[in-house]
């Protein structure tokens, strides 16, 4: 199974592919994780993208496709793509680099929420840095405050959650990632999911709209 999460910040994207990811072996490939692991490492791409982080802006095509061809190189049997692509020029770019390995994009999921939802989920998630799992005060809070249930390790607050950069990113996402919701349609690919509903409930709906568009993965 190959496909492209699309959807605002907040919208449980990253829920959602490790669900799958649990379930199906299908390997989660989340561009905003694996950035923030540079960033842990203080390499040169992490330096480089942590400027546009930090101000909720895009890191520039050119070094997240780079980033991306590495990856698929990793994950020969599958994956979901959390957070790419964002622009029209990522996604001509995967579509390019698909096309030349001949293996097809079998869905692009549309997560819709409102903007009310979404400024909740994010002004209450608490994630766990060095796995990128999520726990949020409200829905889904740990067993103990600040501390993954599973591995012990201490959450935190992301720096880009905080009001004002939430407010850039959807911006942001507005005017560069919504072009692709059209990109999307006119290849056939898009299905769309209520990302309002509880965590259990969009996983129930991605898996049904999967099945009907691509019975065959
Ligand atoms: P990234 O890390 O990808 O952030 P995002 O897309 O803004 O998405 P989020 O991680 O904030 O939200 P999500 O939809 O995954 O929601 P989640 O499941 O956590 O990107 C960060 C930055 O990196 C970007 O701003 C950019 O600078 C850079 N970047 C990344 N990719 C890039 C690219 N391709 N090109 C250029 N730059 C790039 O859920 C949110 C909360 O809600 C959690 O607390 C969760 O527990 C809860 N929740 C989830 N689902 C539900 C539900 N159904 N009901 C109730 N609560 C729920």
């Amino acid at each position: 199974m190959r496909l492209v999460f699309l959807g605002p910040p907040g919208a449980g994207k990253g829920t959602q592919a490790r669900l799958l990811e649990k379930r199906f072996g299908c390997r989660q490939i989340s561009t905003g994780d694996i950035l923030r692991r540079h960033q842990s490492r203080l390499t040169p791409l992490g330096e480089q993208a942590h400027h546009y982080m930090q101000r909720g802006e895009l890191v520039p095509d050119a070094l997240v496709i780079a980033m991306i061809e590495g990856e698929l190189e990793q994950s020969p049997s599958g994956w979901v793509m959390d957070g790419f692509p964002r622009t029209v020029a990522q996604a001509e770019a995967l579509d390019e680099t698909l096309a030349r390995r001949g293996i097809p994009l079998h869905a692009a999921v549309l997560f819709n929420a409102d903007r009310k939802t979404l400024i909740a989920r994010l002004s209450a998630r608490w994630t766990n840095p060095r796995n990128g799992r999520t726990y949020n005060t409200l829905t889904n809070p740990p067993l103990v405050a600040g501390i993954d249930d599973q591995d012990g390790g201490e959450l935190v607050q992301r720096e880009d959650d905080r009001p004002e950069t939430v407010a850039k990113r959807l911006e942001v996402y507005d005017a560069q990632t919504t072009p692709l919701i059209e990109y999307y349609r006119r290849e056939g690919k898009l299905v769309q999911v209520d990302a309002m509903r509880s965590v259990e409930n969009v996983a129930h709906q991605i898996a049904s709209a999967i099945e009907t568009e691509s019975p065959a993965w």
